[in-house]
């Protein structure tokens, strides 16, 4: 491809059946708003221009992509597709000169394929012209594919496996007619158009201001250029989709759904693909990055966020929540585990019930279990904390025991301070450390034991008051009336 390419997203409508406050290209599928979506598929063809037109809710849609390559285009009033493109028009070509090949997509369809993009890049050819097609059992709402003799569809354009039964409307597209404008007789074509096309800015800048309003919708309709290019002897190259979801777009609540679904099901297949064994692969959801290692275990009901990272062999148990999280091999996560900005190193083991909060670093065989809390921490090797505890901005060594009912008292109403633990340490059940405190090697703090002074290594810490007995001690009894 020689020519530069420029990518005009149109992401200037309500989206009112969204019912929404966000603009409805802010909604999120994977946990990326839907323009995240389009931008990233645009961004991997690595256009020299990128142009986004935006009108409803404009300064949140811009404050959401402060990515500085995007050429805003302001569309105050959406009069069409038409009408969107004209006003990003000006933009293109704008500091690559020529002739650009112009790739027009829609803000609010997410789950369009880099591949399918390419081959419409490479269709469009030297005629400047390519339109992404698809062939839906329900084509209602779309506009559908007019051509103009029955000859059959060039076999190369249709992708393996994709051919529904029936016969392929075929020969040049003549023109697109919308649903609204459609006879009985048209609304029967099942090849609808997708929105999606490959234009020269040549062909936009000589028949844009040919289109004009005069329709159901009083609409400038971008669709109209393909009957003004077929009138010019312009060739007009169709592709069709590989699948309806990767051209399906959200207008409504029940759509969002649906694609999200279809997104989470490929991210499922990509993990699985890589390795991991998925419990149900139904039950995942991945809203962020996940980098795969083979022989991992996720059970089901887990949601995976931000980065994370899965180490071989690892393995996650039902419920569990992770974000931004990296894991040793071999690393297990019992069920309803909350796990947030930490690393597990080598055969750790988490939960089941643990909640991981951000800056907490496990060492290697380190094992943290239920109803225990853990914040800016260290832990060592093979230490643990096993039962109700809360750690907090402590440095815990190798080969500890921290017993049940352990809290770091790590705040004092304005700071928070550090504990340190040595290695080997063992602390009873029950104890308080009131951070700054610092308990050295091999150290043993009594049960019940509330540390406020530095413990020496090897010595015995303990506060306790002294136990009483008082001998036959009767236990008051409910009196009867
Ligand atoms: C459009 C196509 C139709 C196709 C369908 C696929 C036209 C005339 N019709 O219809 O053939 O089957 O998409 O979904 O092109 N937009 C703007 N500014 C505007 C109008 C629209 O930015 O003035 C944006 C919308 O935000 C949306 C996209 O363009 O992302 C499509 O607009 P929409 O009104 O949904 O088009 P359809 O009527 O569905
Ligand atoms: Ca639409």
């Amino acid at each position: 491809m020689t020519s530069p390419l420029a990518v005009i997203i149109l992401a200037a409508g309500q989206g009112t059946r969204m019912r929404s406050a966000l603009p409805k290209v802010l909604h999120r599928i994977g946990g990326r708003p839907l323009l995240g979506h389009v931008l990233a598929t645009a961004q991997a063809l690595a256009p020299e221009t990128l142009v986004v037109v935006h009108g409803h809710g404009a300064d949140a849609v811009r404050a959401a992509f402060p990515q500085p390559e995007i050429r805003w285009v302001l569309q105050a009033e959406q009069l069409g597709t038409g009408h969107a493109v004209a006003a990003a028009l000006p933009e293109i070509g704008a500091g690559i000169g020529g002739d650009p090949l112009c790739l027009i997509l829609y803000g609010d369809v997410p789950l369009l394929t880099v591949e399918t993009l390419r081959r419409l890049l490479v269709a469009a050819g030297p005629s400047g012209y390519a339109i992404l097609t698809a062939r839906l059992s329900d084509p209602r709402g779309y506009g559908r594919i007019l051509r103009d003799n029955p000859d059959r569809i060039p076999a190369g354009e249709i992708p393996a496996g994709q051919i529904p039964s029936g016969e392929i409307p075929a020969g040049q597209p003549l023109g697109i007619v919308e649903e609204k404008d459609a006879s009985p007789e048209q609304r029967r074509i099942d090849e609808v158009n997708t929105g999606i096309l490959v234009v020269a800015a040549r062909h936009l800048r000589a028949l844009l201001p040919e289109v004009g309003n005069a329709n159901q919708a009083k609409e400038y309709y971008l669709t109209d250029l393909v009957g003004l290019a077929r009138a010019r002897g312009i060739e007009i190259a169709t592709v069709l989709a590989a699948s309806p979801e990767e051209i399906a777009g959200v207008n409504d609540r029940a759509q969002l759904a649906a694609l999200e679904r279809a997104y989470q099901r490929g991210r499922a297949a990509a993990l699985m693909a890589a390795g991991v064994t998925l419990m149900d692969p139904a039950r995942l959801d991945c809203r962020g990055e996940v980098v795969p290692a083979p022989d991992c275990v996720i059970d089901v009901d887990c949601v995976l966020e931000g980065r994370v990272v899965l180490g071989a062999g690892a393995h996650i148990g039902p419920f569990c929540h992770l974000r931004d999280v990296e894991l040793g091999p071999g690393v297990v996560i019992a069920s309803h585990t909350v796990m947030e900005g930490a690393v597990a190193e080598a055969g750790a083991h988490i939960g089941p019930y643990a909640r991981i909060r951000p800056g907490t670093r496990l060492a290697e065989g380190a094992r943290i279990g239920n109803f225990v809390e853990v914040k800016q921490s260290e832990i060592g090797a093979g230490s643990k904390v096993n039962h109700l505890s809360y750690i907090g901005d402590t440095e815990i060594g190798r080969g500890v025991n921290i017993g049940a009912g352990t809290i770091t008292c790590n705040y004092d109403g304005a700071h928070k301070h550090r504990t340190v633990i040595g290695d080997h340490v063992f602390i009873g059940s029950d104890t308080q450390l009131v951070a700054p405190v610092r308990v050295g090697e091999g150290a043993t703090v009594g049960a019940g034991t509330t540390v406020t002074k530095d413990v020496p290594p090897g010595a015995l810490a303990i506060s306790r008051s002294p136990q009483r007995e008082i001998a036959g001690w009767r236990r008051p009894t409910k009196k009867k009336d």
